[in-house]
């Protein structure tokens, strides 16, 4: 099968003038003002943006994959008939709107984003789109980036597993299945490194860091098939990412086998000029080329460049062939050539429906994490009358969170409808627009609930902040609305980790509730009133103040670590060292208890299993997500404190036990050293089994 593919491509290639092979790896956005001729010459291999409101279309979803067949109609029309893949940014959700990547990492629930793909494949080739710009696999350990929303935070090992189950819920067994998108890993790589959380910006990541840290999400994600990935906009170590031969090929392709096409970043390959490395977009455009690039967004200087450059003997068609090769493969196997078109009557079936938006409620109530519930202040039951006030009170679109092109803000019921709604009977619930309203109200009422937060559009792409304080004039409602000693909730809507040290100690009770997606309402209605309790872990370290970051939790002891005695100790003067809250932390409205840790051996050869019992102490049912972490005390190179192995869900009554075992293999204890080999090291480790990145039941054992 693969082989009468690679000959059919191959014999297309064969078919193919220069210019037609150019045409393959040039992918402009569908703008209104966008030249029909240069689909109907085969001069575009693919359209970014083909369908929907980006283009003025208009919302109609039949709409949509009319005007994506409309396209590929033209494209059709070419010599060859060579099929379009038309890609857009699907990036959490289509038309129904999960939460944000980051929150969705919170889940600690791999299926779950994988049935959350799943969906937004369904709706957006509902709509003639067949590729989407995501997963972002970008590892964040610095929250000033306004990117981090859309990645899985900043542990390597749950961003390779959300990476995999992602990209089986884009992309399926089959790609070529109607209702199945190729998937993008983006963006390749070290993107998230951008010094002082600047979008853009260079940055600087070792050898051992790259590998350990970066590139195990996209590891994962070829490990799972994945069909394409984007080159990062970052200058990593003096290369950029778009022009890095050894990362876009000898590792990409040499070591992970990797047969897919990369795509630059929008405009990344002109940008080769901007970073210094090129002396003119034809230079650019070749650099980028045989680096392992072979199709270049929006800019047009493949196109522009490249013919002039083969005859001038400079690229060979050799390299040109690859880059197409690669291109036709992905179509084939997406089942373009056989079916190009997208069935109109699909999207009335496909998109939206009740079973994608009851996975959307279900992934926002997995999302939100528990930070704090003195004296059991949540869920809020027996009060008569509280008060709902802050700047996302009436929130809609607002919930959506960053990069949502096609969520409507009609398919949203306001938040405090939703929270109105979820209110138990005979509890009265107020809504205050303005601070001054709400503090007078507040008298008046049993239990304030404040729901505040960052608007979506100070997060993602270029969105960095230099303060991760709540945003302005917020502390300062918090610190009044305290003040009045009434039991103080507090919602953070975000779309990053802040800085909320203050209001942490001020609130009773605070939720981390992200950006949640367009059943965010619903499912902080569950969670408030108690008829779901939450389960969610921070993805992300919470820093105490913008001064900390980075900080994540897998970092290196250092020399003068906190554990040793003296005044010359790892330190700020004027702010603890530890984080506010761990990477891995969360709450329930249960307790749980952690005992009889167990190693099956003391040495492990091959394999060995790590257990405990973990008990529901509380009163309530609830979920518990049970972690595995290991330390490696000695090694050619310096080990990080603690590193992430393995985590699993445990649901468990009130009163009910149950024994978590963990399987520890020897691979999963190699790391890169400083000569670039990967392996294991024998000697003494540090296990945990754990309900964060600080605390836990500890065993050891030897290797
Ligand atoms: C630029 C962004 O960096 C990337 O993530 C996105 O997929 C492309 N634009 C296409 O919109």
């Amino acid at each position: 099968m693969q082989q009468a593919t690679d000959s059919s491509i191959n014999e297309l290639i064969y078919q193919m003038t220069l210019e037609e092979k150019i045409g393959q790896l040039n992918q402009p956005n569908a703008s209104p003002d966008l030249n029909p001729d240069l689909l109907r010459q085969g001069s575009i291999g693919s359209l970014l943006n083909a369908s929907g409101a980006l283009t003025g279309q208009g919302f109609s979803d039949s709409g949509n994959a009319d005007i994506s067949n409309h396209f590929q109609k033209l494209a059709l029309e070419s010599r060859l008939k060579i099929p379009l893949i038309i890609g857009r940014d699907v990036i959490h959700g289509f038309r129904t709107v999960f939460p944000i990547p980051l929150a969705q990492a919170a889940a600690f629930n791999p299926d779950l984003a994988g049935e959350a793909a799943s969906v937004a494949a369904r709706e957006a080739t509902a709509s003639g789109i067949k590729w989407t710009f995501a997963p972002m696999l970008d590892i964040a350990r610095d929250p000033r980036w306004g990117r981090v929303a859309e990645g899985n935070g900043e542990d390597p090992f749950l961003g390779a597993q959300l990476a995999s189950a992602i990209v089986k819920g884009y992309q399926g067994d089959n790609l070529a299945a109607p209702d199945k998108l190729v998937a993008c890993a983006k963006h390749y790589v070290g993107y998230g490194a951008a010094e002082g959380g600047r979008d853009y910006e260079n940055g600087e990541i070792s050898e051992p860091t790259l590998r350990d840290v970066y590139l195990p999400p996209f590891h994962a994600a070829v490990k799972a098939g994945i069909g394409t990935l984007m080159s990062a906009f970052i200058d990593m170590n003096g290369i950029p990412a778009t022009a890095n031969r050894r990362l876009l090929t000898n590792v990409l392709r040499g070591e992970w086998g990797f047969d897919g096409f990369v795509v630059s970043d929008w405009e990344s390959v002109r940008e080769l000029t901007h970073h210094g490395i090129a002396e003119d977009d034809a230079h650019a455009a070749r650099l980028a080329l045989q680096a392992g690039l072979d199709m270049d967004m929006v800019d047009g200087v493949y196109l522009d460049t490249l013919g002039e450059s083969f005859q001038q003997g400079k690229i060979s068609m050799e390299e040109l062939d690859e880059a197409v090769r690669r291109i036709l493969r992905i179509k084939h196997r997406a089942g373009l050539f056989d079916q190009p078109f997208t069935d109109p009557s699909r999207a009335s079936r496909d998109i939206l429906t009740p079973e994608a938006r009851a996975l959307a409620r279900q992934a926002a109530v997995q999302s939100m994490v528990l930070l704090k519930n003195e004296h059991q202040l949540l869920p809020l039951q027996g009060f008569h009358r509280i008060l709902m006030a802050g700047n996302f009170i009436h929130a809609r679109a607002e919930l959506f969170g960053t990069w949502t092109a096609d969520g409507r803000v009609e398919d949203v019921t306001p938040l405090d409808e939703s929270l109105r709604q979820a209110a138990p009977q005979g509890t009265e619930v107020w809504f205050a627009d303005t601070p001054d309203l709400a503090l007078n109200l507040a008298h008046h009422v049993d239990a304030v609930v404040l729901l505040l937060g960052e608007h979506p559009s100070r997060s993602g792409e270029n969105c960095n902040v230099s303060d991760l304080s709540l945003p302005p004039g917020q502390a300062e409602f918090v610190d009044r609305m305290a003040a009045l000693g009434k039991p103080l909730v507090l919602v953070v809507f975000a779309g990053r980790p802040l800085a909320i040290t203050r209001q942490l100690a001020q609130a009773d009770a605070v939720l981390y509730a992200w950006h949640p997606g367009l059943e965010g309402g619903a499912a902080l209605g569950d969670l408030i009133f108690g008829q779901a309790s939450p389960s969610g872990r921070l993805p992300i370290t919470l820093p105490r103040a913008t001064g900390q970051v980075p900080i994540y939790y897998n970092h290196k002891n250092s020399g003068r670590p906190l554990t040793t005695d003296g005044q010359f100790r790892t330190r700020y003067l004027d702010l603890p060292t530890a984080p506010l809250l761990p990477f891995g932390y969360g709450l329930t409205y249960t307790q749980f208890e952690y005992t009889n840790l167990k190693v099956s051996h003391a040495t492990l050869r091959g394999s060995l299993e790590v257990s405990a019992d973990i008990t529901n102490t509380g009163a309530r049912a609830g979920v518990e997500i049970v972690q595995l972490y290991v330390r490696d005390l000695i090694g050619s190179l310096t080990r990080p404190v603690r590193e992430l192995k393995g985590f699993q869900r445990a649901a468990l009554q009130s009163g009910e036990s149950c024994r978590v075992s963990f399987t520890l293999r020897e691979e999963d204890l190699a790391f890169t050293r400083a000569d670039g080999t990967c392996g294991v090291e024998p000697g003494s480790f540090h296990v945990w089994i754990a309900p964060d990145s600080q605390r836990g039941l500890q065993g050891e054992f030897r290797l």
